[in-house]
């Protein structure tokens, strides 16, 4: 093989294990390993949904599973049920959200993928600047220690999803510095995570009354960062009594394009 060749493989081989997906040191078919995936941002992806809504949608993808784990607000690994994902992490109601069918969605389509474990960190009613690093509400710190909590059971983060922006469609300024601020953020939880390259979905949310959605919309559509990708929530059903949530059927909609769009840039390495 030529010389340009191996270099190439090398690099390939190299930028793969450090997006997380091939890992040279670690034993995927260990008991305890588990691809993590951090789940952050405000009410729709904590989970809105009423568990007993009347729209339509595969049951299967609320299954509870024991390939499917969540790290509790105690820290603790158990079998992941909703509603209930975020209990005793978001104090506000907590209904049925997009966590288990992404879970679900990703071993329906790759039923040899192991276990998942998801860590639930999303806060309703948050704007952006209070996920920032440094931030007295200390959001930023929660999901980073969980995040370093959850790997020592053994695995390795896969991605982070993010499902937020609501709050900031309010106010013309918050809309305006979202790109921004959106940037800075990943990349502060990258470094703190010591994960350069981790893949981040960021949901483009598409509800609530802000005056200023599109362009809250606009900077999650065109952020310009390597490893993150933009899932569309648009379409996507939300309750009959309130303009801003999934219902049951639109939280199975934005899992399964979550779970898609990680699959394929899963797939890419
Ligand atoms: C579902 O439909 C039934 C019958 O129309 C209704 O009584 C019930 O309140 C609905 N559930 C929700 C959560 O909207
Ligand atoms: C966490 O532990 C406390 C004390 O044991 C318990 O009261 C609480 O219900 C637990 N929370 C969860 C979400 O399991
Ligand atoms: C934290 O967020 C709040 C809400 O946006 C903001 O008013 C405050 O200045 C922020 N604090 C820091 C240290 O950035």
């Amino acid at each position: 093989m030529g010389e340009k060749l191996f270099l190439l493989a090398c690099f390939m081989l190299l930028s793969c294990s450090s997006m997380g997906t091939i890992d040279l040191f670690q034993n995927e078919n260990d008991s305890s390993y588990k691809s993590i995936f951090i789940l952050a941002g405000q009410s729709n992806m904590a989970g809105r949904g009423y568990n007993n809504d009347n729209s339509t949608y595969p049951p299967e993808y609320f299954l509870s599973h024991p390939q499917i784990l969540m790290l509790d607000a105690n820290q603790t690994w158990k079998q992941a049920a909703d509603p209930g994902l975020h209990d005793g992490i978001d104090k506000r109601f907590v209904g049925v959200g997009p966590g288990m069918p992404f879970a679900n969605r990703i071993l329906i389509e790759n039923p040899e993928f192991g276990t998942i474990g998801l860590v639930p960190c999303a806060h309703g009613q948050t704007s952006i600047m209070q996920w920032m690093k440094g931030n007295e509400t200390g959001l930023f710190t929660q999901m980073v220690n969980r995040a370093k909590v959850a790997l020592q059971g053994g695995g390795e983060i896969k991605a982070l999803l993010w499902y937020q922006g609501e709050s900031d469609a309010l106010h013309y300024e918050d809309a305006l510095l979202y790109g921004s601020r959106l940037v800075k953020f990943i990349t502060d939880v990258r470094a703190d995570l010591g994960l350069p390259e981790l893949p981040v979905l960021v949901v483009a949310m598409m509800t609530g009354d802000g005056e200023f959605k599109m362009l809250v919309r606009e900077a999650q559509m065109d952020i310009k960062l390597p490893h993150v990708v933009t899932v569309d929530a648009k379409g996507a059903g939300i309750k009959t009594n309130d303009k801003v949530h999934l219902n049951k059927a639109g939280s199975v909609e934005v899992g399964k394009r979550l779970a898609d769009a990680f699959l394929e840039i899963n797939e890419e390495c």
